[in-house]
């Protein structure tokens, strides 16, 4: 039964939030995955941390370990790779953890037309987006299941309501992210098991330089009071997430802009992207 309480006129569900035995992260080593660590340690026993950058991970980890009762393994891997899929799993249950939570973080972008797109770029992007994202998912999901509870958080993009010309695959990509996980809660529910997307806008993080072609900035017309911070961005999918919500879109500003994109006809929607200002030639 929840406890609720009335704090700066707002309802507080002031339930104590069930620690976390051990949570995985991929895409640790920067941005929103590092957030992530940093938000959830005090609530976690053990963490996994995994990403190409194991400096950078091994930084991470010590910090959380110095200020957080936490025990926390870091895993250097290509996630765009299968074989180190299987191994991280492999590793895992070796060293007996068993992730009941899992953050499907890691994520890039390409920015510039499909046409003039590089493959290597476009399939690193398809396999770390989707395909890494399911594959973990599947690996992880059946001690989830078994132990009938477990927290799977996918991170989508707002870009997954809304087909974005210059933008086109990671668009696509994060569309597959937002009706995969969807669908997942739903047939995950009877299993105890909650699964949230996480829709973001604009966050200033390494995404854009990832993105870039060339070092061509992208966000040049960007408005600035579109941007969230990624510690707002990271502690309203925490909230979301404490209370079993499906979907949530971090930022006033963004949940405004989903909700204005979904009362939108789709012809009206194909003339608005057709004619806005074009950030790459
Ligand atoms: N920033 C935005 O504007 C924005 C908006 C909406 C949604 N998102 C989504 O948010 C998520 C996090 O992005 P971010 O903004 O935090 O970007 P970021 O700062 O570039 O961080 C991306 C993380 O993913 C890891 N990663 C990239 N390729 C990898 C690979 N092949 N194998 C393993 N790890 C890999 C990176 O670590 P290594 O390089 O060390 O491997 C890094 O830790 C992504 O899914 C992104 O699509 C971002």
């Amino acid at each position: 039964m929840p406890t609720l309480s009335w704090r700066a006129g707002h309802m507080i569900d002031t339930t104590p939030v069930k620690p976390m035995e051990c949570l995985l992260i991929t895409g640790a080593s920067a941005g929103l995955g590092e957030e992530f660590a940093k938000q959830l340690a005090a609530r976690c026993k053990k963490m996994v941390l995994v990403a190409r950058r194991g400096d950078r991970l091994a930084t991470l980890a010590a910090t959380l370990m110095q200020t957080h009762d936490v025990e926390v393994c870091c895993y250097e891997a290509d996630l765009c790779n299968e074989s180190a899929r299987v191994q991280l799993h492999a590793s895992l249950e070796e060293k007996g953890w068993q992730p009941d939570g899992l953050i499907n973080n890691a994520g890039m972008g390409d920015y510039g037309t499909f046409h003039e797109s590089s493959w290597e770029k476009t399939e690193a992007m398809i396999r770390l987006n989707m395909e890494a994202l399911t594959h973990l998912t599947h690996l992880f999901l059946p001690p989830m299941i078994a132990a009938g509870s477990g927290q799977i958080i996918n991170i989508s993009s707002l870009a997954s309501i809304l087909p974005i010309p210059d933008f086109a695959v990671y668009a696509a990509t994060k569309a597959y992210v937002s009706s995969f996980s969807e669908a997942l809660k739903i047939e995950l529910k009877e299993f105890g098991i909650n699964v949230l997307a996480v829709c973001p806008g604009p966050i200033k993080t390494e995404f854009g330089q990832v993105a870039a072609r060339n070092g061509t900035p992208i966000a040049a017309n960007m408005r600035e009071w579109f941007y969230v911070n990624k510690e707002q961005v990271v502690a309203e999918a925490i909230q979301a997430m404490d209370r079993n919500l499906a979907r949530v879109y971090p930022g006033w500003q963004v949940c405004l802009a989903a909700a204005g994109i979904s009362l939108v006809p789709l012809a009206l929607l194909r003339l608005l992207m057709a004619t806005r200002p074009r950030k790459v030639s």
